[in-house]
């Protein structure tokens, strides 16, 4: 599976699916990073990691539907199957979403539908929450909207400041986000309605590169 990664800023998400695919864990080739941000520092892993890292400048484009399809075309390009965001932080609009439907994941810092958006972290402890955690899902057209295929939660500690929070939440989505693209490389997700299906790992051929299923 080639996937193609789109990423704003410090890419930890990014080397969390790299680190995946080096131990096996991930059966994939990461096939693009594309940025929004010319020094996001996603960009120095991925040519670090000898992937292709490519800047597209949103001020070069009208609007946010002709800015999506130079992305489209860079996607194209490197033959991309799965689009995951790791951190990006520009609205997809129908361009991409119609062009890989059911083909974009996102992982988001809450446990979806609560606290979509923007710092996450921070309006799950101002809501006084006393659980928190992450959300992989499929990206649709409205922000945090679709499907989701895997959620981790964790309590919220008394003493939890937004950056201890956030640091804790990171560890779990860099446990299941290279989990939500292994199974989709392993084709046991299937979207009906609002609901992702995720089939058993039946076959005694095809044992499962994930660790835990659970
Ligand atoms: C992550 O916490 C991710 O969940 C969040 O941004 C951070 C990116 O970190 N994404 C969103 O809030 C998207 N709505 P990273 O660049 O180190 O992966």
């Amino acid at each position: 599976m080639r996937i193609g990664v789109l990423a704003s800023g410090r890419g930890s998400n990014l080397q969390a699916i790299i680190d995946a695919i080096e131990k096996r864990t991930l059966d994939a080739i990461l096939a693009v990073v594309i940025s929004n941000k010319a020094e996001a520092p996603a960009l120095e892993r991925a040519r670090s990691y000898g992937t292709p890292a490519v800047f597209l400048d949103p001020k070069t484009t009208a609007d946010r539907e002709a800015y999506d399809r130079i992305i489209l075309e860079q996607l194209r390009r490197y033959d991309v199957e799965l689009v995951a965001l790791a951190g990006y932080m520009k609205i997809v609009t129908s361009v991409l979403i119609e062009a890989y439907a059911n083909r974009i994941m996102n992982i988001h810092p809450s446990l979806l539908p609560a606290f979509p958006g923007l710092a996450a972290q921070k309006q799950a402890l101002d809501w006084g929450v006393k659980v928190s955690g992450c959300t992989v899902h499929f990206v649709t057209e409205g922000v945090d909207a679709g499907p989701i295929i895997r959620q981790a939660a964790l309590p919220i500690l008394e003493e939890d400041t937004e950056e201890t929070l956030a640091a804790r939440i990171l560890v779990e989505e860099h446990r299941i986000y290279p989990q939500a693209l292994q199974l989709f490389a392993e084709k046991r997700l299937t979207v009906e309605g609002r609901k992702v299906r995720i089939r058993e790992n039946k076959s005694p051929h095809g044992a499962s590169l994930l660790a835990s299923d659970s």
